[in-house]
């Protein structure tokens, strides 16, 4: 593998994949691309950027042209860029339509023009929707319930129409709830560390009983590994992680390792308009590789919470408006669409 383009990679799980591969696949060239949205820290690449195999091109994949020019030579697509927070979602589609499913074609088409010689596609568990005691295989039926799934749902619809029409070699991951260092805190583990930290009530949807499974990240960077380099073209692979709790569970785990009760901690909060009680999948495509999930969210909490204390002024303003996410600042707000407050 000469020429790797990775999408995304200033955000949470590609910047990781930036890291990963630059250890890797040592004499690649990477050119990551991402628009720098509020989730992304330029710093989140610094050791890549300093290991003189990576670029960072400041720019949307919408952009046609320029992805056509970015792909010239690439042999490797791993796509991660995406609007990628469902609550968001339920407040403001619009840019989830832009960048995951006009985004992802513009980037497919750019591929075939440049004969990329596999795209691997970054999907979720949410595109099957949820379900208490179904384990979703690979080939079950899509139905997303929340608008951030459907539109990666959408994505999958075009990266499949392009491996079909156009031979595109594509695989398409379809992974569990990610966890680790450098996500930004509006997702369940680290805004509960962050609210925990600064002495904040976090609002728990509903009453808490949704069960999530939780991937490390080193564990989805090992499998994005695995795939490139193992996986069969055209096909999908669901990436389980070690673990599954509920949501009140986490709340738990969070609170004993920071000395506050559930109560001190959290609040029942409004629910999601629709929220999937559990998305559990069968892996057993991806474990025939040789890969397995090793690390769970109990045993990754301590070190967690001690980078997220460490870092808390990267996502958090310093002193006046210290309640306010840095990023959020001036931007219009906005309600769900269904008309429920947020
Ligand atoms: N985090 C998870 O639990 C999880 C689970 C399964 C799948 N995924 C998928 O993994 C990928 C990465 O997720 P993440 O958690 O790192 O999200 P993230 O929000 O931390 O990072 C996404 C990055 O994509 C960039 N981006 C968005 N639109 C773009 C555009 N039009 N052009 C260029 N860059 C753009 C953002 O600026 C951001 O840096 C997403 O595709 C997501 O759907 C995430």
């Amino acid at each position: 593998m000469q020429r790797v383009c990775i999408t995304g990679g200033a955000g949470f799980v590609a910047s990781h994949l930036a890291d990963s591969f630059c250890s890797q696949f040592p004499l690649a060239e990477i050119i990551v691309v991402d628009k720098i949205g509020y989730a992304s820290r330029r710093d989140h690449l610094a050791a890549a950027l300093g290991s003189g195999q990576v670029r960072l091109i400041e720019a949307s994949i919408c952009d046609l042209p320029l992805m056509r020019s970015l792909l010239k030579g690439v042999d490797l697509v791993v796509h991660a860029a995406a609007e990628s927070h469902v609550d968001n979602s339920y407040r403001n589609v619009l840019p989830f339509l832009e960048s995951n499913i006009a985004g992802t074609v513009a980037l497919l088409q750019a591929a075939i023009d440049n004969n990329v010689g596999l795209f691997l596609h970054l999907s979720t568990d949410e595109v099957y929707g949820g379900a208490d005691d179904h384990l979703f295989l690979d080939n079950d039926a899509l139905a997303p319930t929340n608008p951030y799934a459907a539109s990666k749902a959408s994505a999958e619809m075009f990266v499949h129409c392009y491996s079909k029409s156009y031979m595109l070699p594509t695989i398409i991951s379809r992974a569990n709830n990610i966890f680790g260092p450098r996500q930004y805190p509006e997702k369940l583990v680290p805004k509960l560390i962050c609210d925990a930290l600064r002495g904040e009530k976090f609002k728990i949807h509903g009453n808490g009983s949704a069960r999530r499974s939780f991937l490390h990240v080193r564990d989805f960077c090992g499998a994005v590994v695995t795939l490139v380099t193992k996986g069969e073209h055209g096909q999908v692979y669901n990436v389980p992680g070690a673990c599954e709790h509920s949501v009140m569970e986490v709340v738990e785990l969070v609170g004993r390792h920071t000395g506050r009760s559930c109560e001190q901690l959290a609040e029942r909060g409004l629910d999601r308009p629709f929220n999937d009680s559990r998305y559990g999948v069968v892996a057993d495509k991806l474990l025939a590789l040789g890969w397995h999930p090793e690390s769970t969210l109990e045993a990754e909490l301590p070190g967690l919470i001690d980078w997220y204390a460490e870092n808390l002024h990267l996502y958090f303003d310093a002193v006046s408006d210290g309640a306010v996410l840095a990023a959020e600042r001036g931007r219009p707000t906005t309600k769900y669409v269904t008309g429920l407050p947020r």
